[in-house]
């Protein structure tokens, strides 16, 4: 009984050991700064990714973006040797030594997690994810209002008018038609 207990005890110990070195393997030699694991931008603006990363081999970068639509690849590079880029990302996306990136003219469906993934020589890599929230810019909203209220303007304006115009085409009638009224009690009164 004792025995069993110290050995289930040096089996916890034993994989408590193997997972922090495991933990410290995979994490060895790389890590990755994420001073805002929240950004947000607005609709055809710019958006700035910023990470640091410390790597002792030869790192490769590689930034994901994962959104409702699944995932895709951004870019990869390796600094001072080679960039892959995305085609939908090409000419709008640069990166920096640090391992940020900054995408401009952004669009709501860039929103999402982006992931970067450092990776060394040896296969060694560290993740970070970066939430970008897209907002719509307000001035889009205030044009709407703007359009909304001169069309609602406009239309009251045109019913005033015709209701005005009603209004004198009923007293133009009301008028010629007491002017008949009376023309004819006259033409009675002078039959009488
Ligand atoms: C990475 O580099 C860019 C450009 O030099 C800088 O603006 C940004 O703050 C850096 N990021 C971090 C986390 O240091
Ligand atoms: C760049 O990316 C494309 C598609 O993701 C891939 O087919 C190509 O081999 C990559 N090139 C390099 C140099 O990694």
């Amino acid at each position: 009984m004792f025995l069993m207990r110290t050995g289930s005890w040096n089996n916890n110990s034993f994989l408590l050991i193997l997972c922090l070195t495991g933990l410290c393997l995979q994490t060895n030699g790389i890590t990755v700064l994420i001073p805002d694991h929240v950004v947000s931008a607005t609709v055809d603006e710019s958006a700035f990714l910023s990470v640091e990363y410390k790597c002792s081999g030869i790192p490769t970068i590689r930034w994901k973006h994962l959104s409702l639509w699944g995932l895709k690849n951004i870019m990869t590079w390796e600094p001072d040797n080679y960039q892959n880029i995305s085609e939908s990302y090409e000419n709008r996306i640069q990166e920096y030594r640090n391992g940020s990136i900054q995408l401009s003219n952004v669009q709501l469906h860039d929103a999402g997690c982006y992931v970067v993934t450092v990776t060394d020589e040896v296969g060694n890599s560290k993740d970070g994810v970066i939430v970008l929230n897209i907002n719509e810019p307000v001035y889009k909203d205030l044009y709407f209002v703007v359009i909304v209220t001169t069309v609602l303007v406009t239309i009251s304006t045109l019913l005033m008018f015709f209701l005005w115009i009603c209004n004198q085409c009923m007293e133009l009638f009301k008028m010629k038609r007491r002017a008949r009224n009376v023309n004819g009690n006259l033409n009675i009164v002078i039959v009488v």
